[in-house]
């Protein structure tokens, strides 16, 4: 396990919090399996009804672009540890709730689409920087990005990897509320508090229906993603443009 995520447990909430605040949050792999196990542990333990996905000053920076480019030494075909996360959270029963503050990049924006509710900081900085590192789409976004926010919003996000904030994203439907800074945390609490007030089986077949009708094309969208983004993790401009990433943090 790592110090990186916290997995702290009060009441019927469980929190899975992101815990590497020097290196913005960025998700190394050991940190994925760490989240996947949270949430699978949040899964068996039936005192849990709700599951808070949070950061601090920052949600995520996404993957570790060290890792990233370290994908050329690692065979082919490991599945990689952002899908187990990917795994766990797209078949999780229970409620997510997503606190987003500061930077929420790649994988810390995608993710959102499998949270339940997400509340943003109005000042949270979002981005899918995915074309500018020569990679593609993941975590479902290619499907889900535009049935959420529609095309035109998906593909300039997608497309340009164009920046956007907490305010900007729940207004497009993508977080549920954005609220001050400050507040973030307490309102994720608070909806989450709500939530797990509830009764659970109608809550979880509830979200079951919600995301029925998506759940088949998810799963081939995934499947293509994933054959795509292991292309581009592993060619030349991806390569390079890790190089420009890890050359300029020194
Ligand atoms: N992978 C590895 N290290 C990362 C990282 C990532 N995804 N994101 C940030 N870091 C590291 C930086 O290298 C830096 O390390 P250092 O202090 O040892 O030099 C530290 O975290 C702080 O980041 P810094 O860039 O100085 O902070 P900032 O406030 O100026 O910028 C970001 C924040 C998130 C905009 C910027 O760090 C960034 O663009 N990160 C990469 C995001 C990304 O492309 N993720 C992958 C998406 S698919």
């Amino acid at each position: 396990m790592t110090e990186h995520v916290l997995i702290e447990r009060d009441g019927a909430i469980l929190t899975i919090r992101l815990n590497r605040p020097e290196k913005k949050n960025a998700l190394t792999r050991a940190m994925y399996h760490a989240m996947g196990a949270g949430l699978r542990q949040a899964a068996a333990d039936g005192g849990v009804h709700v599951v808070l996905l949070a950061g601090g000053q920052d949600f995520t920076a996404g993957n570790d672009i060290g890792d990233f480019a370290a994908a050329g030494e690692r065979d082919p075909k490991d599945p990689g540890a952002a899908f187990d996360f990917l795994e766990a959270i797209t078949g999780f029963a229970k409620p997510v709730i997503a606190a987003v503050r500061g930077n929420a990049v790649g994988i810390g924006t995608t993710m959102l689409l499998h949270c339940d509710v997400v509340v943003a900081s109005e000042t949270a900085r979002l981005m899918m920087p995915f074309t500018r590192l020569a990679l593609c789409p993941e975590a479902g976004s290619s499907l889900l990005m535009p049935a959420r926010v529609g095309p035109a919003l998906a593909n300039w996000w997608l497309l340009a990897g164009a920046g956007f904030s907490g305010a900007e994203a729940a207004a497009a439907g993508l977080a549920t509320r954005a609220v001050p800074d400050a507040e973030v945390e307490a309102t994720a609490t608070r909806m989450a508090v709500t939530l797990a007030a509830l009764p659970t089986g109608s809550v979880q077949a509830s979200k079951r229906l919600i995301r029925a009708p998506h759940a088949a094309a998810l799963k081939e969208a995934m499947a293509a993603e994933r054959v795509t983004f292991g292309e581009r993790l592993r060619s030349a401009e991806a390569q390079a443009a890790f190089a420009g990433f890890l050359k300029k943090a020194g």
